[in-house]
């Protein structure tokens, strides 16, 4: 480890009992000396929901590799052209977070640190600045017409966009969505389908409680209705060149970019064997089964296995989805793919590592926070494992 990285390290440790201090200082630095950035941000700001300031202190933290980080900052620089960054920005940002740093440092502030600070900003801001200046033959974000609504059950619905502009992916990918009902909240959906030609994006969407966007997509969004969408993001995505076979798993809506891939596979694919695992809690949430199973019909090569943790009028495999994979096969030789809850990615990741299976196969989007320490935390260990 660099002696900047080691300084950082310990500089992160003496903030981490007042973090959420850290992170209001932050954004109070940033918006008084410059009101104009204001804007750019979500009306309503949760301290505890904030994704800028604890995704800086993470990618900040990655920079040292840059091979894994590079193509992440570059994948952001092109993402946060929705929000209308621009170069001038970077420098606010950086006095900001590392002011907000040093006011909790107490005495441990030193002229080295901060120096240290400033050289692994750059380098970020640098990465970030080059890659959209680079990004000049695709929109910073689409319109996308909602086509069709379907809801699957009160709390899933399925929806058909078409976006004014092709807009060019990867089976397995995200986007983020704007909805017209909450202006500049933009929270992340996976497209549910492989490219096609006339260019429509499937999402599927559990609304959550008291959740904004998803709430406004199942509840409120009409058809004709317009949504905002950024670039799309992501590296779960098949390698083409693999000859190994392909287990995808999904935890409710994380059936979305299994459906892709899946999608993407029928496309080429005659050697491959496939199987995915669907898992819920309420036979009533296997809301897009019939298409799957249809799907492995036609299909010799996928097997489709549901399973259900907690419904006791279930007739078929009632289980968490771990023990089911693990009651399956053995999967060491395959690809993994897995998208769900944090929690289910965390049981899930766990079970193929103690099946033997190497991390760099396991590819998986966590739809939520899996630590404390920050909401792009899925891209990191994307990235790192
Ligand atoms: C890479 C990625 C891909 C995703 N793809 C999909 C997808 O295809 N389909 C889909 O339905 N969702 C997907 N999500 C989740 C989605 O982006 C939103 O986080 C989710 O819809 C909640 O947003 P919201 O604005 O409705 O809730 P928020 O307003 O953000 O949260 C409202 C309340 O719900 C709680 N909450 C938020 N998230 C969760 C959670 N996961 N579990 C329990 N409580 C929670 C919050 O603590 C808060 O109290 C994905 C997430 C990621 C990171
Ligand atoms: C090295 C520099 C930067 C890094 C690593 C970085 C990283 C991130 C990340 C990872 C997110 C979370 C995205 C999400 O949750 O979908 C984010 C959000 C955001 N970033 Fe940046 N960013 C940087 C610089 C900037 C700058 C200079 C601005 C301009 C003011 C900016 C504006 C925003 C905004 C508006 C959001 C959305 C915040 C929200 O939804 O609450 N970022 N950034």
């Amino acid at each position: 480890m660099s002696s900047d990285s080691q300084l950082l390290k310990e500089s992160l440790a003496l903030i981490e009992p007042v973090y959420d201090k850290v992170t209001g200082y932050f954004y109070a630095r940033l918006f008084v000396e410059n009101p104009h950035i204001r804007s750019m941000f979500p009306l309503a700001m949760d301290v505890q929901r904030d994704r800028l300031f604890r995704a800086l202190v993470n990618v900040i933290q990655a920079v040292e590799r840059p091979e894994q980080v590079v193509p992440m900052l570059q994948q952001l620089a092109r993402d946060h052209r929705k929000f209308e960054v621009k170069p001038e920005h970077y420098d606010a940002v950086g006095r900001a977070m590392i002011g907000a740093i040093k006011e909790y440092s107490y005495g441990e502030w030193t002229d080295e640190l901060e120096a240290a600070w400033w050289r692994t900003f750059g380098v970020a801001a640098r990465t970030m600045i080059d890659a959209a200046a680079a990004d000049t033959d695709t929109p910073a974000f689409w319109d996308a017409e909602v086509v069709s609504i379907d809801r699957r059950a009160p709390d899933i619905a399925v929806l058909h966009i078409q976006p004014d502009q092709p807009y060019p992916f990867e089976a397995g990918q995200y986007t983020t969505v704007e909805a017209p009902h909450h202006p500049r909240v933009w929270r992340q959906y996976s497209m549910a389908n492989a490219p096609r030609r006339d260019g429509q994006l499937e999402l599927h969407v559990r609304s959550l409680g008291a959740g904004w966007v998803s709430g406004a997509l199942v509840r409120k969004t009409r058809v004709g209705e317009i949504l905002r969408l950024g670039p799309p993001m992501g590296t779960m995505v098949l390698d083409r060149e693999s000859k190994r076979d392909v287990v995808c798993v999904a935890g409710g809506t994380g059936l979305a970019p299994m459906k892709a891939i899946l999608d993407e596979l029928r496309r080429w694919n005659t050697t491959r064997k496939a199987h995915l695992f669907f898992g819920v809690r309420k036979a009533s949430d296997l809301y897009d089964l019939p298409a799957m199973q249809e799907l492995a019909s036609r299909y010799p090569w996928l097997t489709v296995v549901p399973a259900v943790s907690e419904d006791f009028d279930y007739t078929g495999e009632h289980a968490n989805l771990p023990d089911v994979i693990a009651r399956n096969g053995s999967w060491y030789s395959h690809d993994v793919f897995a998208a769900g809850s944090p929690d289910m990615i965390k049981a899930t990741v766990a079970k193929f590592r103690e099946l033997r299976v190497p991390p760099e196969r396991i590819r998986f989007d966590s739809y939520g926070e899996l630590d404390r320490r920050g909401t792009h935390r899925h891209e990191l260990d994307r990235f790192t494992h």
